[in-house]
């Protein structure tokens, strides 16, 4: 199994550009199967979860074929298939929004529960409280959600909790249902309103995608587009924690500065020099960081996808951290790994107490999720000797050429094939 080792100490310098949005790339990707016509979508990164993505589609009767190396054309002339099998939705759980749009292109849907996850229970009863409203029946058998609905109607309907994935599903449900459908209390990710955007230039009438109410009007058919993906938020928070662990110097290009208000703001509260250029976004550190408080939150706060990557930062500040998880239950598998490198950190319930220390020591690590994985590798960068980072596959889910960006900007890192490398 591939391994990634990184000898820690030097301050990355120089440019580097973000790539697609894993989390807007795929469930605009499930919603190609809502036309028989051919959907071109651009700046796709190519990681794992958008390969299976690709996999599921072809299952379910669609052709997929790279354009060149970030555009895909997904035709769904025909759907020979209902179903997305265990196999390929517990691998990624982000499968389980192909639900709306398969139901709403063809009245039957047959999709496997993702079981649990690593960071939380992860649960999909808002998703199918909301495919129900809409009017389908819905049963669970043998570990599957079967839908089926050959005509749903619009409805009005309240989430309990905003959430990312439940949002995405019933609006792509909703597109072609009889008359208006209103979600309340919707998620406002960017990734929510990039699929919105995607789905109207398709002929959907959605309207209010980033607020808190999304009105849909149900459209007798969609058609296909050529749609771009929003550059990743995600990736783009990442690349700015690993240039201030490094206390390097480093030009983000592309990177989709509005969507990263409440990341920059916690970074200059650490103490981090963020400047917006025309060229792009250049972070730069070159005193000690100090420490902040902060919160994980939906969209536009701080995003949990990036409580990782800031607590290996602030285990080297000057001071004491604290960091609330509110979004899963189980987010800070890192922390324990992070203790194995030397940080100092105190974990209780959803709240860790990190006490800066002066100094981190690469050790074998490996983490259990993509966010946490990549958080090992940045407290790597800044660590003393060799961190040699274990199950990279985690990493290949969601992070493009990740070890080939940050050497580009001068980090000793390579990929080994093989067992463990000791310092
Ligand atoms: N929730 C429920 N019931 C549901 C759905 C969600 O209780 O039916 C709860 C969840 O358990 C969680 C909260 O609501 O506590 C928020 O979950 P959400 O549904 O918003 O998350 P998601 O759609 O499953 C997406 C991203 C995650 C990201 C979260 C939060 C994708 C493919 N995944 O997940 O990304 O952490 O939103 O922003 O878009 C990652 O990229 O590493 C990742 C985990």
């Amino acid at each position: 199994m591939d391994r990634i080792i990184v000898e820690g100490g030097v301050p990355l310098k120089g440019e580097v550009s973000v790539s697609g949005s894993k989390n807007a790339a795929l469930p605009i990707l499930m919603a190609t199967v809502l036309t028989k016509e051919p959907v071109i979508v651009r700046n796709v990164p190519r990681v794992r979860d958008v390969f299976t993505s690709l996999q599921l589609l072809e299952g379910l009767g669609a052709q997929c074929r790279w354009l060149g190396d970030h555009d895909v054309e997904v035709h769904a002339a025909k759907i020979t298939s209902h179903e997305a099998p265990y196999e390929l939705v517990k691998t990624m759980r982000a499968s389980f929004v192909v639900l709306g749009p398969l139901l709403a292109r063809t009245g039957r849907a047959r999709v496997s529960t993702p079981g649990g996850c690593a960071i939380g229970a992860r649960p999909v009863n808002l998703h199918i409280s909301g495919i129900r409203q809409l009017g389908a029946r819905v049963q669970l058998r043998f570990g599957y959600v079967e839908a089926h609905g050959e005509r749903l109607v619009g409805a009005r309907m309240w989430l309990d909790a905003p959430s990312v994935g439940a949002t995405q599903n019933i609006m792509m449900a909703a597109v072609m249902a009889k008359g208006r459908t209103l979600i309340e209390n919707a998620a406002r990710e960017p990734e929510v309103q990039d699929l919105a955007k995607m789905l109207n230039s398709m002929g959907a009438r959605i309207s209010g995608a980033g607020s808190h109410v999304i009105e849909i009007e149900g459209a007798s058919h969609l058609h296909g587009t050529d749609h771009s993906v929003i550059p990743d938020r995600i990736e783009a928070g990442s690349l700015m924690a690993a240039a201030a662990i490094t206390g390097g110097d480093v030009l983000i290009r592309n990177a989709p500065v509005d969507q990263l208000d409440s990341v920059i703001a916690k970074l200059r509260e650490a103490a981090v020099q963020i400047e917006n250029t025309a060229a792009g976004l250049r972070v730069q550190r070159g005193v000690a960081l100090k420490p902040v408080e902060l919160r994980t939150l939906p969209y536009p706060g701080f995003p949990t996808d990036l409580q990782a990557q800031l607590m290996a930062l602030l285990s080297i500040g000057d001071g004491t951290s604290i960091i609330t998880e509110t979004i899963f239950e189980n987010r800070f598998m890192h922390a324990l790994e992070l203790l194995r490198m030397g940080a100092d950190i105190a974990m209780k319930g959803a709240t860790a107490v990190i006490r800066g220390v002066p100094h981190l020591s690469g050790a074998p690590v490996m983490a259990t999720d993509l966010r946490a994985s990549v958080s090992l590798v940045i407290a790597g960068l800044a660590a003393d000797d060799v961190t040699d980072v274990g199950r990279v596959y985690h990493l290949d889910r969601g992070y493009e050429a990740l070890e080939q960006k940050l050497a580009s900007l001068g980090a000793r890192i390579e990929r080994v094939k093989g067992t463990s490398v000791q310092p």
